[in-house]
């Protein structure tokens, strides 16, 4: 793999939805945000549409983050130059027909609030269209299904967030004291299998006992999911699922979310949010620091001096689809700076 694969890899890539923050952070004072290294504000309108926009005023650069919310339009803090929802300039209060009104010289991203998260498009170049976005039925279907999204900062890339789902693994030996991973084998054999969205990496001859299967998807955006059993006394639903999204944040930095699931409906789905908040919510938290402490905490350019063996073949498939994307991401990039370089 060249350097500039890598170094593309390590920003994020692009033609995708990622969930940027979770919808309880977004009121109507603007909100900045870093995600794939942009600079990024985000507003909620008197209608509660949220809009998202470069975080730079066209004028001199000020942060339209700092500026106020008029309602579909963002007032930036430093002479008031007012933008819309679109990146297009309205207003130049200090100026009579200033030729700035009517340019649109701010980037935006397309935004869908869904599943309690706001998600943004990244497209390859800025205007690319949006592309769809599905979920997997466990967060799809509302009225089967129940759900808490959990959401973090890690400092981190983005890829040892993701790779530390795709490893099944560690949940039997870094997660041993946790009331749903103290079970099953401490060694396996584990196989890869391809699905419609991705794949399936498992552990062979091994399956409800711990975390011992995990899905790599892309519907429009990357997740993972996965299954851990859970005893009675943890409430009605069956199986716990977790569906699992990473978003970067910069190359050191990057924003979990991990939605907590069950199958439950009925009054079942009241006494399982109820357990969920008063007896589960706080073992799970604990579960995920021991993942944020770890990969924290990971050697300086851990990714160059590992020795993968077998159960890392998930990890390894997964940063061979990465990669391709990347390739298939640079290339057109590189296209289109070739066509513009040739345009009289
Ligand atoms: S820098 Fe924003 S209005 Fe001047
Ligand atoms: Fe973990």
């Amino acid at each position: 793999m060249t350097d500039s694969v890598q170094a593309y890899l390590d920003t994020g890539l692009r033609d995708l939805w990622y969930p940027v923050l979770a919808s309880w952070e977004v009121h109507s004072a603007p909100v900045g945000i870093t995600r794939l290294s942009q600079q990024i504000v985000l507003w909620r309108d008197d209608k509660g549409h949220v809009h998202a926009l470069e975080d730079r005023c066209p004028h001199r650069g000020a942060r339209l983050s700092m500026g106020w919310n008029l309602g579909e339009r963002i007032a930036c803090w430093y002479h008031g130059v007012a933008v819309n929802g679109a990146g297009q300039v309205e207003e130049v209060p200090a100026v009579d027909n200033c030729p700035l009104v009517g340019q649109k010289c701010v980037r935006h991203y397309p935004v869908k609030e869904t599943q309690g998260a706001i998600f943004l498009w990244f497209g390859v170049q800025p205007d690319d269209p949006p592309g769809e976005l599905r979920f997997p039925q466990e967060l799809e279907d509302e009225t089967q299904y129940s759900q808490f999204l959990c959401t973090a900062a890690w400092q981190c890339n983005y890829q040892y967030a993701l790779e530390n789902v795709m490893d099944p693994m560690h949940g039997t030996y870094l997660h041993s004291s946790s009331h749903s991973m103290a079970e099953g084998d401490r060694q396996a054999d584990m196989s890869l299998h391809p699905t419609d969205d991705g794949f399936i990496f498992q552990k062979d001859g091994q399956q409800g006992v711990n975390f011992d299967w995990v899905e790599f998807g892309d519907t429009g955006a990357q997740w993972m999911r996965l299954s851990i059993p859970y005893k009675r006394r943890f409430g009605p639903g069956g199986h716990f699922w977790i569906v699992g999204m990473v978003v970067p944040e910069d190359e050191n930095h990057c924003r979990v979310f991990f939605w907590r699931i069950r199958r439950v409906s009925g009054w079942q789905r009241d006494m399982w949010r109820f357990m969920y908040r008063h007896r589960l919510e706080k073992l799970h938290w604990d579960v995920l620091e021991q993942d944020r402490i770890v990969l924290e905490s990971l050697a300086p350019n851990a990714r160059q001096h590992e020795f993968l063996y077998q159960h890392d073949v998930g990890l390894s498939r997964l940063r061979r689809v990465m990669q391709k994307m990347a390739r298939a991401q640079i290339d057109r990039l590189t296209a289109c700076n070739t066509a513009q370089s040739l345009t009289p």
